[in-house]
């Protein structure tokens, strides 16, 4: 299995540009599902989950090309599978995502319950009832939802959470459905607004994306378009925590500031001088970080996803932290592996709080899943002596080129069998 080694106390210093975001391209790859025509689609990164959903549209019958390239052509002419098998959907719950276009287009599908997972239980009961208030009659038979709709219909849909990918999957069902649907309480994040951009390019009549009321339009049927991935904000912020934890400076490309203002905004509190323009940001870091107090919740709120990388940057900072976590039950398993490394942090329930210490020592760490994994490369940067860091296939899961990244910013990094 790969390791990562890394030696550790080299400030950051450079640039690199940003990725595609990979919770923005695997929905807009799924939207391929909806149209007989070609979709074009750039920026795209290139990382584990987006080979392992290329491969589950592959199955279903979309002819892809420039796959493991940044721009794809992605072409679902004929669906000749309507099933998302367990093995994939275990490896990467966001297959889930085929649900509602398969439903929308083919009048059917066949997906794997993605079942527990390492951060939480995780259900898609939202996803299921959305598509019923639709028409759709949906089985759970041998551990696969088997839904069946001859033709989805506009309906009005509260979801009792919050939910990103349920969010997405209705609103691409809703796209072909007769009638309006309306989603309230919807999520708010930037992902879905580039979803609907995309959806909207495609010809589908998407309005409100980015407030917690969506409403769509149905429409016949869906045309090709081109379509650009927005920059990755969690990306973003884990090399931004990277730089202010180890007291660098680095200017960050083909990013964009407005995706992560709470971020930002605690990166400020830490002590960080952080100047933006359209399409970069660029950090500065003199001093020893200061603690930051974080709760995460929905966007914009402070995002989950960035909770594990301050959880690192917190356990060289001045004063104690307490970080909350409310979107997920089991999302502090990163904490016994930063103890690992000498870190002083006690754990209550869903918040773990956080005593800042003068270094973290290097040592042998596992990675338990993906934002895990980029906290613990976070905390190998900063440590004093070597780290080692086990299972990183979580980490190649969700981050493009991340050791060449961090080598261009002068990190010592390199993978080990
Ligand atoms: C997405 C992101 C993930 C991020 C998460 C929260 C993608 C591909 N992944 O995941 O990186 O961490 O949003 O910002 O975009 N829930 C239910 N019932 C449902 C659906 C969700 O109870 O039907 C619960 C979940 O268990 C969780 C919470 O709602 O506690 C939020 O989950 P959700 O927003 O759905 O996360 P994902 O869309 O899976």
């Amino acid at each position: 299995m790969q390791k990562l080694i890394i030696p550790g106390g080299i400030p950051l210093h450079g640039e690199i540009a940003i990725s595609g975001a990979k919770n923005a391209a695997l929905p807009v790859l799924c939207a391929a599902l909806l149209t007989q025509d070609s979709l074009k689609i750039n920026n795209v990164p290139v990382l584990q989950d987006i080979t392992t959903m290329l491969s589950l549209l592959k199955q279903m019958g979309t002819s892809i090309t420039g796959h493991n390239a940044s721009e794809i052509i992605l072409s679902a002419a004929e669906l000749t599978n309507l099933v998302a098998p367990y093995e994939m959907v275990k490896t990467m719950r966001a297959a889930i995502l085929v649900l509602g276009p398969l439903l929308a287009r083919a009048g059917e599908a066949n997906i794997s319950l993605p079942g527990g997972c390492a951060i939480g239980l995780r259900p898609v009961d939202q996803h299921i009832k959305g598509l019923q208030a639709m028409g759709a009659e949906i089985s759970i038979k041998h551990g696969y939802i088997h839904a069946v709709a001859k033709k989805l219909h506009g309906a009005r849909i509260v979801f009792d959470i919050v939910t990103v990918t349920g969010t997405e999957n209705l609103m691409m069902a809703a796209t072909l459905a007769d009638g309006t649907t309306i989603l309230e309480n919807a999520a708010r994040e930037p992902e879905i607004v580039d979803l609907a951009n995309c959806l909207n390019a495609m010809g589908a009549k998407v309005h409100g994306a980015g407030s917690d009321i969506i409403t769509i339009e149905g429409v016949p049927s869906l045309h090709g378009a081109e379509h650009t991935v927005m920059p990755d904000r969690i990306e973003t912020g884990t090399f931004l925590v990277a730089a202010t934890a180890t007291g660098g400076e680095i200017h960050l490309k083909d990013t964009d500031s407005h995706l992560l203002d709470a971020v930002l905004d605690k990166l400020t509190e830490a002590g960080a001088h952080i100047d933006s323009g359209e399409n970069w940001i660029h950090l500065k870091m003199h001093s020893k970080p200061k603690s930051v107090n974080l709760r995460t919740a929905p966007y914009p709120a402070f995002p989950t996803d960035m909770q594990a990388q301050f959880m690192s940057l917190n356990c060289i900072a001045n004063g104690t932290a307490i970080i909350t976590e409310t979107i997920f039950e089991n999302r502090l398993m990163h904490v016994q592996e930063l103890k690992r490394m000498n870190a002083n942090i006690k754990v209550e329930g869903n918040a773990a709080i956080v005593y800042g210490i003068s270094h973290l020592d290097g040592a042998h760490v596992m990675a338990t899943d993906l934002r895990a994994s980029a906290s613990l490369v976070i905390a190998g940067l900063i440590a004093q002596g070597e780290t080692v860091i086990d299972r990183i296939y979580h980490l190649d899961r969700g981050y493009e080129n991340i050791e060449s990244k961090l080598s261009v910013l002068g990190a010592q990094i390199r993978r080990a069998r």
